[in-house]
C-alpha cells in the first residue's frame, strides 16, 4: 500500500521445518517490509499455517532464521552455528509484536468483547486499567463494533466475534498482524465486514501477511502474492502478474482450482 518503506518487519531466512520424518517447509525465506500487505496463498496442506506460526514461534524450527522488527525471534546461534531455542519469557516478549487472527476466533467466552480486549495490555503490559478502557472503546469502534462493548462472544455472530479478535490483537499495538484464513470459518454473509475491517488496517499502514482463499481480497488489497507450494515458495509477484500471468504451472493448476 502506499506507506510501504524500506525498512524489514518480518524476515524469514531459509526456514526448515519438519514434524518428525515429513519435511514441511523446504528452506523458504520472505521479507516483508513495514506497510506492506503479503498474501500467501496455496493448496491445502502446503504448509501456509506451519509457515505461520512458525514466523511467530508456535512452531520450532529445525533450521533458518527469523527476525522481527530487526530482532532475532526465539534463537541464539551457538558458536558451532546450531541453534538454541530462547526462553520460553523471552518468547512470549517477542511474540507480542505479531498480532494474529486465526481461522477460530478463540475469544475468551466468558468475558465481554471489551474485557476481552482489555485482558492482555492489562495483564501483559502493565496499562492501566482506564487507558486500556478507552483504548479497547476506540478499537471496538474502529471495527465497527462499538455498541457490541458488553456482549458475550456467543452473543455475536461469527463476523462480529472476528472482528473483536482482531481488535483484541491490536490492543497490543502489534508492528505486524498475520492472518490465517480469517473469513473461512465464517458464514458467507458475514465475510465482507471482516475482509473491510482488514482493507481498513492495510490502508492505514499496518504490515500484513495474511492467508487466504478470498482472491478478490488478495487482488485488491495484496502489494504482493506469494504462492507456496509442498512447503516451497513457487513463485511471487503483484496480484495482477500472479491471477493474470502465472509463471508456474502449479500456480496455473492451483489458481484454476480455486477461481
Ligand atoms: N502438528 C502436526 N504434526 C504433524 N504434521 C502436521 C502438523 N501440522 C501440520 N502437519 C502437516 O504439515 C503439512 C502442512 O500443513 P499446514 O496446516 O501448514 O497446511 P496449510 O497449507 O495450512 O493447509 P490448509 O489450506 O488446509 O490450511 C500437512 O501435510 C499437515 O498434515
Ligand atoms: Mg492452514
Amino acid at each position: 500500500m502506499a506507506h510501504q518503506s524500506e525498512e524489514l518487519i518480518i524476515e524469514a531466512l531459509d526456514l526448515h521445518k519438519s514434524f518428525g520424518d515429513l519435511q514441511i517447509l523446504k528452506g523458504i525465506s520472505l521479507q516483508v517490509r513495514r506497510g506492506e500487505v503479503v498474501v500467501l496463498i496455496g493448496a491445502s496442506g502446503s504448509g501456509k499455517t506451519t509457515f505461520i506460526r512458525c514466523i511467530n514461534l508456535l512452531e520450532d524450527i529445525q533450521g533458518g532464521r527469523i527476525r522481527v522488527n530487526g530482532r532475532a525471534m526465539g534463537y541464539r546461534e551457538r558458536s558451532d552455528g546450531s541453534l538454541v531455542r530462547d526462553s520460553e519469557r523471552n518468547i512470549a516478549r517477542q511474540r507480542r509484536d505479531i498480532g494474529m487472527v486465526f481461522q477460530r476466533f478463540n475469544l475468551f467466552p466468558h468475558m465481554t468483547a471489551l474485557e476481552n480486549i482489555i485482558e492482555a495490555p492489562i495483564h501483559v503490559l502493565g496499562t492501566p486499567r482506564a487507558e486500556a478502557l478507552e483504548q479497547a472503546r476506540g478499537l471496538l469502534a474502529r471495527v465497527g463494533l462499538a455498541d457490541k462493548a458488553s456482549h458475550y462472544p456467543s452473543m455475536l455472530s461469527g463476523g462480529q466475534q472476528q472482528r473483536v479478535a482482531i481488535a483484541r490483537a491490536l490492543a497490543m499495538k502489534p508492528q505486524a498482524m498475520l492472518f490465517d484464513e480469517p473469513t473461512s470459518a465464517l458464514d458467507p454473509e458475514t465475510v465482507g465486514e471482516v475482509l473491510h475491517v482488514m482493507k481498513e488496517l492495510a490502508e492505514e499502514g499496518m504490515t500484513m501477511v495474511v492467508v487466504t482463499h478470498e482472491m478478490g481480497f488478495a487482488r485488491e488489497v495484496a502489494d504482493r502474492v506469494v504462492v507456496l507450494d509442498q512447503g516451497e515458495f513457487i513463485e511471487q509477484g503483484p496480484p495482477e502478474q500472479i491471477f493474470s500471468r502465472p509463471r508456474h504451472p502449479r500456480t496455473r493448476a492451483f489458481l484454476s482450482r480455486v477461481l
